[in-house]
């Protein structure tokens, strides 16, 4: 090798180090002029701007939604059966997929009776997850999960979204919420009132009793509360009835085939002083697009639209059926009426992306009619009314932001955000 090209060599390589570093400086600069938060932020500002410019037809009713109400309050009507049985039969060949159940069938009337009226027969704890639950056998061995009450309807559960215990009515509202936007993701749930001394203690084994106290009360009655067994269960923190040990709780009908758990790509930290990749990435989605199948993204960002309008805050893991996404879980919903964590919505933001029978459904139900008929469709439940009307405000006021949201999105991506999947 020459002088002469040693020179030239050696000048080439500082060209490309000159390059490279003020690229690299040019880039550091511009992330430091920006911090990752101000592009959350910013997107705040943007979905307040269009929140108030909103076309009147995502502020109107929309006159299709006559044609879904009156389907929606025949099918889930109720019906009188002969043999629990039976519908339970039929119930347990309904789920495809991640469709727990049929859009109308005749027998969902009646099978939510069986749920109602079929006498308790046998009580166990379930230590699955972290929240309480019993595992309940109605006549003829059906098995179903209970969920008690902990709270009033009006409570205002401060804090971080995945505050505070389970709210037993947000299962019943998510059944029939899912029905309306037709994502029959969610098992099927009716409310309740059981007796913590007929229904439960008596029927329990020895392990559930062990996680029940007895307190003498007044006039010798004597109070039953429970405790159950779970990862935050503890004889501290009990869950009792009123002075006939009378409870209001939930029965949750076991989804039929086996569902897998995976941990949500918007997972939060748990920890206040610690944020997770999404929070602070606004292209956090680029990466997921590569590695997970768009009908799984799709999927997530339904569940998302889902958990925002009822403020579910604490879907870590998600669970599949035959590699679709169910809503099973939906107990930490309607904490707080006055908030709405937009970052729930970070699915559908981040990506940009929409099923198009989703984005179809959600215009139906504009106007304050989505909540309206949720609350028709609750009214034969025992547990009526499930929220409270600052509940009900707040389901209204984030449908209109989640149309705020898909306006920014089509300004991004055009009618192509919108999929056939
Ligand atoms: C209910 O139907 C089941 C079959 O699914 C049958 O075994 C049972 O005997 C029936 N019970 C009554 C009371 O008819
Ligand atoms: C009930 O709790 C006991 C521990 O007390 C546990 O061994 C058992 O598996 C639990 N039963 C169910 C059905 O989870
Ligand atoms: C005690 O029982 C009697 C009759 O059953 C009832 O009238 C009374 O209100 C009860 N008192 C209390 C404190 O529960």
């Amino acid at each position: 090798m020459n002088k002469r090209t040693v020179i030239i060599v050696v000048a080439l390589v500082s060209i490309l180090c000159l390059a490279v570093g003020g690229n690299l400086y040019f880039m550091y600069y511009l992330n430091a002029q920006e911090p990752p938060l101000s592009s959350t932020r910013a997107l705040e500002n943007v979905i307040r701007h269009k929140i108030r410019h909103l076309k009147p037809a995502y502020l109107n009713r929309n006159p299709r939604f006559f044609m879904y109400r009156n389907k929606l309050l025949k099918n889930y009507r109720p019906a009188t059966y002969e043999n629990a049985s039976v519908l339970w039969d039929i119930a347990n060949w309904w789920p495809h997929e991640n469709e727990i159940y049929p859009l109308y069938d005749s027998s969902m009337g009646q099978l939510l009776q069986t749920l109602r009226n079929e006498p308790i027969t046998k009580v166990n704890n379930l230590s699955r997850g972290t929240q309480l639950k019993l595992l309940v056998r109605l006549s003829n061995q059906q098995k179903v999960i209970f969920k008690p009450q902990w709270y009033p309807r009006d409570i205002v559960v401060e804090g971080p979204v995945y505050s505070g215990k389970d709210r037993h009515i947000a299962e019943v509202y998510a059944f029939y919420l899912g029905a309306v936007l037709d994502l029959r993701w969610t098992p099927i749930v009716v409310g309740r009132v059981v007796n913590l001394k007929t229904d439960i203690y008596d029927k329990g084994d020895s392990e559930l009793q062990n996680t029940m106290t007895i307190t003498p009360g007044d006039n010798e009655t004597e109070q039953y509360c429970l405790f159950g067994k779970c990862h935050y269960c503890n004889e501290e923190e009990t869950v009792c009835g009123d002075e006939n040990n009378n409870i209001e709780g939930v029965l949750i009908y076991i989804i039929p085939g086996q569902l897998a758990k995976r941990r949500s790509p918007w997972q939060r930290t748990y920890k206040e002083d610690k944020r997770a990749p999404w929070e602070d990435d606004m292209n956090y989605c680029k990466s997921l697009k590569g590695k997970m199948e768009t009908i799984r993204l799709l999927d997530l960002i339904d569940v998302a639209i889902f958990d925002y309008l009822i403020q579910n805050g604490d879907r870590h893991h998600y669970e599949t059926r035959e590699e679709r996404v169910v809503l099973i879980d939906n107990g930490k919903a309607f904490g707080n009426p006055h908030k709405d964590h937009l970052d729930i919505l970070a699915p559908l933001y981040q990506c940009c992306l929409l099923r198009a029978t989703t984005w179809e459904r959600l215009q139906v139900f504009s106007g304050g009619v989505l909540t309206e008929l949720v609350d028709r469709l609750t009214k034969n439940d025992a547990l009526y009314p499930l929220i409270t009307d600052k509940h009900k405000r707040g389901v209204e006021r984030r449908l209109l932001v989640i149309f705020a949201v898909v306006e920014y999105c089509m300004d991004r991506e055009g009618e192509k955000m919108f999929k056939n999947l």
